[in-house]
Formats: structure tokens, C-alpha cells, sequence
């Protein structure tokens, strides 16, 4: 083992200690110490959940990538084990970026990620030059491959950016391993590639997946690529967007591409949407589990704003809820892992509440470890103007979920959550509903929460860092609604 990853391994233990737990999210991992951004090798091996992620331990901003690692029975309990890698070898010295991760037949689980190393271009210049590297271990400790890099720049399809070619999602398929990685093919943006191998150290380009052509932002980050419910599913990161109407925000940005395959096996993209309509979510990653459901966890950050914070924060980054995926109605669908149920305290159930013109508290339901089920509907003929649910409220503070049938949207509403940055506190879904009725599913886990809206159609996610003395919720309506609503403490 490197002296850079013994030191990494000795300092997170060492640290860990001074966090306490009540000081992170219950059940959504965070960062051990240090830094946290992407969810990397997200995998079911050997009898547990593996999930490692983009880690600096040495400071609670982006800095050298190593790979943090922890595992869990059920992807609500986790406990950390050590770094798996640090930058210490020549073609990774300035960090070992996103990967996957799979299980080989003989029991060894393999990590494929991308190394980053400076070189000097054509132009005189320093640049970090990226290559895909793999490293095989037990499950605890990983072995760099001898013959990394496996997958360098001389494997690019024409007009390939060396420095933006990352991200690789190995895939076991029944003719030998395939792995879908992240390139930006200059001036036209991102595209995904597939290449192909049959021993895991030679690879050749079988396909293009999906190519951006100005689409969707500039560089695409992060694949991942399966069959869901019959249909080709591509999930992507991307940088620089644009909005579009309301579907793409500005900055980064997730989305999915929805398909199927011609006759070729190639991909024909059919249709888009974005993950997740809220503040913070990127990059994610899906695991299959054992009995078959399609799992995906994103960072619950945005890269915009995650670098804000004062430097001394103990822990800064966590993942997002673990969400089942299905594809209905033309869309991919994301509901909270059912698992979570296990963590429901008492029920506390309201079947008829009316609101006219005002807020209301409901003995009972408070806290910021919470799961809420709530179905609204308009109370009398005339359609209510606005809807809202607050938490994480006290006299001064509050962030909520607001719906406004008459526009259609559904907004998150952060800036009373004790914010003094002028980053971006609000953000705006439109959703479906049918004269005022809306299901609307909050989970909240102390710094964050998720919002579930009408099944899972469209989620939006946000971190809020509201001091956790903040544990009143309330019921807002300008005008006259009816909801019901059923509500669970969470507790691991
Ligand atoms: C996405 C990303 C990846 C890269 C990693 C570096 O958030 O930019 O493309 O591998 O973060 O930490």
C-alpha cells in the first residue's frame, strides 16, 4: 500500500472520531471526512452494498481525488471502511477520478476509474490528460493494475478531447465486459462511448452511445446505462447548461435519454428529461440489487455552490436517497428505496384538513428526520391559489414546498433556511395534476430534503442547512384546500 493512502487512511480514522453522528445526515451517507462529490462504484458484492465516492479527506473542499468506500446491508446504514485509493501512481498523481465497479467471477471486485495526469500538450502548456485504469481487490483493499493505463487517448474516436475523457460504468454482459465512458468530441460537446473487451486490459471501441451536438450543455460526465421495463435507458451529467423552458437549468445538470436499439444495436434516443428538478443532485449511479429493482444515488450537491463553505466544515457532501426506478408513461419514474419504510416510527395520520387563507401546525408531525405523504386537493368550487408545506422552521427560518395549480408548479423555496450566500435558494418544476390534486412525498434527513411528486414522476432535492433546533412543520394555503396526510418519524 502507498504512503499516500496509508496517511489518507490514518487521518479519516483519526478525524471521524471528532464528528458526531447526530451531526450528519441519519441515513444518507456523507462524506467520512473531508470532501465528498460523486457516488462512485456503486455495487452489490459479496453479500453487502458497496458504494465509494470522490473524496479529499484532507479538507472540506474539492482538492486530489481519492476514493472513499463504505458499505451497507440495506443502502440506509452505512459504515465506512478505508480509502480504497489515493493519487499516488504517475498516470493518476493528480486524482483518481469517477468509476464503477463489478464482481469477477473468481470472487475479486473490480474498480475501473479514471486516472488523471499533467502533461504537456502540443501547445507548451500543462494539461491534465485523463485514462481509464483499473484496480482489482477484496473488497477492502485494492491492487492498482500493472498495465494501467487500460484505456488511453490513442483509443479515441476521432476529434476526442484527451483531457475531458472520464467516468467509465463497466458493464458484465454475456460476451465479455463493455464500459461506457464520458468524451468530449471538441465543439460539439459530450458524447458517451462504448468500447469492448474480453479480458479486461485490451479494449476497442465498439459504438458511440449518444452524442451531445449542443444539446444539452458542453461536456457530459458520469454514464450509466441499462434495460428498465423494456426500454434503453442512458443517465448523464452535464456541464454549462441552458435552460429550457422548464425542464434544464442553468449550470450542471442530470438527464436521461430514454430509447431503444435498431437492428444494429445501436441506441435511438427517443426521448429527455432531467432527473431531478430541484437544487442539488448530480452524477449518479445505479446498482441492480438482488431481487431485481434498479437503484440510483446521486451527489445531493451543486457544483456551483459546493465550494462556499468555510474550509474548517468537518464533513461537507452527501448522496441522495437510494430511489427504485421504473419507466412508465414515457418517463423514468423514481420512488424512495422501499427499505426506508423500515425506519418509520408511529403513524400520524390527518384524513380531512381544511385551510382557508392561513397556516397550521398538526400535533405530531414536526422533526427533520421525517417521511411525509401528503395528497392536496381543492376544498369547495373555487381552485386554491397556492399550497405550501414548510419545515426545518422555527420563528426565524423555514424552506418549503410550494404548488400553484393555476401555473401548474411546484417550487422549492430556501431562502429563509438561515442561507447568508447569494446562491441559488429556489427552483421551479412544472407538474402534472388534475384540478388541484397533487401527491407530494417529503423525506427529510436533517441537512436535505427530497420531494417525490404525483409517485415519483419528478423529484426535486435539495440541501438545507437550517440548525437542527429548526424542527417545526406547518400547512400553508392562500384560498381554501382539503389534504390528507400521513407522516412517519424516521429513525436508524
Ligand atoms: C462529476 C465529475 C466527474 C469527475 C469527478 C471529479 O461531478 O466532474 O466527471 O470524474 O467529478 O471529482
Amino acid at each position: 500500500m502507498s504512503q499516500s493512502l496509508r496517511d489518507a487512511r490514518r487521518y479519516e480514522e483519526a478525524r471521524e472520531r471528532l464528528i458526531s453522528p447526530q451531526d450528519r445526515p441519519a441515513f444518507h451517507l456523507s462524506a467520512r471526512v473531508g470532501w465528498m462529490n460523486d457516488p462512485n462504484g456503486f455495487s452489490f458484492h459479496d453479500g453487502q452494498y458497496h458504494l465509494f465516492y470522490q473524496y479529499h479527506p484532507y479538507d472540506s473542499h474539492w482538492g486530489p481525488m481519492h476514493w472513499g468506500h463504505a458499505v451497507s446491508p440495506d443502502l440506509l446504514r452505512w459504515r465506512y471502511l478505508p480509502a480504497a485509493m489515493a493519487p499516488d501512481m504517475p498516470y493518476d498523481q493528480e486524482g483518481c477520478f469517477s468509476g464503477s465497479a463489478i464482481t469477477l467471477q473468481d470472487g475479486r471486485q473490480l474498480l475501473m476509474y479514471t486516472g488523471v495526469a499533467e502533461e504537456i500538450g502540443p501547445d507548451g502548456v500543462p494539461h491534465k490528460a485523463q485514462t481509464q485504469n483499473l484496480a482489482f481487490g477484496d473488497g477492502t483493499d485494492y491492487v492498482k493494475f500493472g498495465g494501467n493505463p487500460v484505456i488511453t487517448a490513442t483509443d479515441l474516436p476521432a476529434g476526442g478531447s484527451r483531457y475531458d475523457f472520464r467516468d467509465p460504468k463497466l458493464l458484465q454482459c454475456e460476451d465479455g465486459w463493455r464500459c461506457i465512458v464520458a468524451n468530449d468530441q471538441i465543439g460539439e460537446g459530450g458524447r458517451m462511448l462504448m468500447y469492448k473487451s474480453d479480458d479486461l486490459t485490451h479494449w476497442w471501441l465498439e459504438r458511440v452511445v449518444a452524442e451531445n451536438r449542443g444539446r444539452m450543455g458542453l461536456m457530459w460526465e458520469c454514464p450509466d446505462l441499462f434495460t428498465l421495463d423494456g426500454c434503453e435507458v442512458l443517465l448523464a451529467s452535464a456541464q454549462d447548461m441552458l435552460p429550457k423552458g422548464f425542464e434544464y437549468h442553468n449550470g450542471n445538470g442530470t438527464f436521461c435519454l430514454l430509447g431503444h436499439r435498431d437492428d444494429n444495436g445501436d441506441y435511438v434516443w427517443e426521448r429527455d428529461h432531467a432527473l431531478d428538478y430541484g437544487i442539488d443532485f448530480y452524477a449518479p449511479q445505479t446498482v441492480l440489487t438482488p431481487d431485481g429493482r434498479r437503484v440510483m444515488i446521486g451527489w445531493m450537491q451543486n457544483w456551483d455552490t459546493c465550494n462556499l463553505h468555510v474550509k474548517s466544515t468537518p464533513w461537507f457532501g452527501q448522496m441522495s436517497l437510494p430511489r427504485e426506478l421504473s419507466v412508465r408513461n414515457g418517463r423514468l419514474y423514481q420512488s424512495p428505496l422501499r427499505e426506508l419504510e423500515a425506519l418509520r416510527g408511529p403513524l400520524v395520520q390527518y384524513d380531512n384538513v381544511e385551510i382557508e387563507n392561513g397556516e397550521i401546525g398538526l400535533p405530531g408531525i414536526r422533526g427533520r428526520m421525517v417521511d411525509m405523504e401528503i395528497e392536496i386537493e381543492p376544498a369547495g368550487g373555487e381552485l386554491f391559489n397556492r399550497f405550501a408545506v414548510r419545515f426545518a422552521k422555527d420563528a426565524e427560518h423555514h424552506t418549503g414546498f410550494s404548488f400553484r395549480p393555476r401555473e401548474s408548479v411546484v417550487k422549492v423555496d430556501r431562502k429563509f433556511s438561515g442561507s447568508r450566500r447569494a446562491i441559488i435558494h429556489q427552483r421551479r418544476a412544472k407538474v402534472d395534476h388534475e384540478n388541484g390534486r397533487l401527491k407530494l412525498r417529503l423525506i427529510l434527513d436533517r441537512f436535505s430534503v427530497e420531494a417525490f411528486i404525483n409517485d415519483g414522476e419528478k423529484v426535486m432535492s435539495a440541501t438545507v442547512g437550517t440548525d437542527q433546533s429548526a424542527q417545526g412543520i406547518s400547512f400553508f394555503c392562500d384560498g381554501k384546500a382539503r389534504f390528507k396526510i400521513r407522516a412517519y418519524a424516521l429513525k436508524v
